[in-house]
């Protein structure tokens, strides 16, 4: 992994401290906040003194005359009351910036192919549409998966369906009551799958809410669904026929949506895929005395270390025999851990299952499973309207995510028309515009923000232009390429990197910072702090190109640096934003 400069200075000043007998940790160096008095700062003199190293202008002057030979340090002051102030060479900023844009990882991935992470994201529900709430586990998920990948991890990722609840009783209900003489009903079905779909979508999801309202109210439909469902999980050959075609018809249904999207699954598992590991996991609760039987249904209570209950228990089976949500993610988590094994899995799932994932962890714990992995939830707020309730449909519906798209790309249709972007590109490019702005509005503007905060859904101000927003760093990506281009024409070329000038110091040390960004976002699970990284890049570049004329540069190998310059940064805003699962565009 590539250095930062942060880390080559604070090496360097960690050993001046250590010579004069102080703590190595002082030589902590930073970006300096006023960029007129130096690249980066020193405090540890400071904090020495509060330790009673005595006076910090006076230690900071000693650190300073004991700093060992260097190429890294051009200037470099001590000011009171014992700050020390460092200006970085030019030559070995250049030659930092040269390496660092070798490969297109500028640095950053490290072997971590033996680390397996599986990341649990999506959750789309067999029947139902997705709605906004599978927009964020979808976009969260996808920019993770993404980035520990680039970062060296083997990833997994898996869609993990909610097939195998209470909701496919309901549809094998449901459908026996308009399609009573289906084969897949009889007691004794011994059919073969695959053969044809005996449903569409349209019809699941017109019998699912249907009966799912039914079972709200009548009694005996929802006994007659719970007792379907048990039936199926059992293993009666016609409805697991039946269930299968629910299942496909779902997915591809999903696919359209995902597709759209642009997010893959390496994996299209679902809950009902835990089923063999269920007997296992409750022989191995038992046998360790965790599970205990409560009114008929067997429970773990969840208690704190002084075994007062801390929260309602994990219910592992209800009195009828069915298994529930909470039975599967064990057996699920059992399953990644032995047969996949994993070491590290992520839950990217709503904020609100927090109860939930809390009471599988702890149960895991109790299992010992914490010793050979590590799951987290990672968790995500709500996406709100802007009456602060979660997102709905005009009408107080629920927002399907298909339409939120539609809704998007049609912003974008009305903002590029109302700029003077793509006049004259043919329909399908403007088509094409539509699709990547409509996109890259959805995604940044959910990543832009620390994943557990909820934020207010406001689609025309995620699609302007200016501002941190998807639209406007696409909008810079193809400002840089048409750079070049012109560049091209008149002959110029991308070439060395010369010693930077201040016109170019910001930018350059700005994009040394990548790997500070993406390792935070690894570290917390955040794309956040990639976003805000290249969004400050975009900025950056755009003050660059105002302070200097590229193309108009006399110099040749002055004109090629500050081309290659640019080509770093572009490549970098591409590289971003690609983890971020947004595409760039060519022009716009
Ligand atoms: N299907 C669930 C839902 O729509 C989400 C599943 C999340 N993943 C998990 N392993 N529990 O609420």
């Amino acid at each position: 992994m590539l250095t930062t400069i942060e880390h080559d200075l604070s090496q360097l000043f960690g050993q001046a401290f250590a010579d004069n007998d102080l703590s190595f940790d002082f030589g902590a160096t930073v970006r300096c906040t006023r960029p007129e008095l130096g690249d980066f700062q020193c405090n540890g003199a400071m904090a020495a003194a509060k330790q009673g190293a005595g006076n910090p202008f006076v230690a900071a002057e000693k650190v300073v005359a004991s700093l060992a030979d260097n190429d890294i340090i051009k200037n470099i002051e001590v000011v009171r009351p014992g700050f020390i102030n460092i200006f970085v060479n030019e030559e070995y900023l250049a030659n930092k910036l040269t390496t660092f844009s070798k490969d297109n990882t500028f640095g950053s991935a490290e072997d971590l192919s033996n680390t397996k992470v599986m990341i649990d994201f999506g959750g789309p529900n067999v029947a139902k549409s997705m709605h906004v709430g599978h927009l964020r586990t979808a976009i969260i998920g996808d920019s993770l998966q993404r980035i520990f990948r680039f970062k060296g991890y083997e990833v997994v990722s898996d869609a993990h369906l909610g097939d195998w609840g209470t909701q496919m009783g309901m549809l094998i209900e449901g459908l026996k009551k308009r399609q009573p003489d289906l084969p897949y009903f009889d007691e004794n079905f011994e059919g073969e799958y695959p053969k044809e779909s005996p449903v569409t979508i349209q019809d699941l999801e017109t019998i699912y809410p249907e009966e799912s309202g039914l079972c709200k109210t009548d009694e005996e439909a929802a006994e007659k669904a719970r007792q379907a469902t048990l039936e199926l999980q059992n293993g009666r050959p016609g409805y697991r026929a039946l269930w299968k075609h629910f299942v496909e018809v779902s997915i591809a249904t999903l696919k359209r949506d995902y597709g759209e999207l642009g997010v893959t699954f390496d994996l299209w598992k679902g809950e009902s895929d835990a089923d063999p590991f269920i007997p296992l996991v409750l022989k191995e609760l038992e046998e360790k005395n965790i599970s205990v039987k409560d009114q008929g249904a067997l429970i773990v209570p969840i208690t704190d270390d002084e075994g007062e209950k801390v929260m309602p228990p994990l219910i592992l089976r209800k009195s009828d025999g069915a298994v529930m949500y909470g039975t599967t993610d064990i057996a699920t988590l059992y399953e990644r851990i032995h047969e996949d094994k994993a070491d590290i899995v992520l839950y990217v799932v709503d904020g609100r299952q927090q109860q939930h994932f809390k009471q599988v962890f702890a149960t895991a714990d109790l299992m010992g499973m914490d010793k050979v992995c590590t799951y987290e939830h990672t968790y995500f707020g709500t996406v709100n309207g802007k009456d602060g309730k979660p997102f709905k449909t005009r009408s107080g519906g629920v927002m399907k995510l298909h339409d939120l798209i539609q809704m998007a790309k049609e912003e974008a249709r009305k903002k590029l028309a109302e700029s003077n972007f793509g006049v004259d590109f043919d329909e399908a490019e403007k088509e094409e515009i539509a699709h990547k702005v409509a996109i890259s509005t959805l995604k940044f503007a959910d990543l832009r923000n620390f994943r557990i905060k909820d934020y207010i859904f406001d689609l025309e101000k995620f699609s302007e232009f200016e501002g941190k927003t998807g639209p406007y760093l696409l909008m810079q990506v193809a400002r840089i390429k048409s750079i070049l281009r012109k560049a091209k024409e008149i002959g110029a070329e991308p070439g060395e990197l010369l010693e930077t000038s201040d016109n170019e110091r910001a930018l350059t040390f700005k994009l040394l910072e990548f790997n500070s960004a993406l390792n935070k976002t690894v570290e917390k699970r955040a794309p956040h702090f990639l976003c805000e990284h290249l969004y400050n890049l975009a900025q950056e570049f755009s003050s660059f190109y105002q302070k200097q004329h590229i193309l108009k540069e006399a110099d040749t190998a002055k004109r090629a640096s500050l081309l290659k310059l640019s080509s770093i940064c572009l490549n970098q805003l591409e590289v971003g934003l690609e983890l971020l699962g947004i595409e760039t565009l060519e022009r716009m």
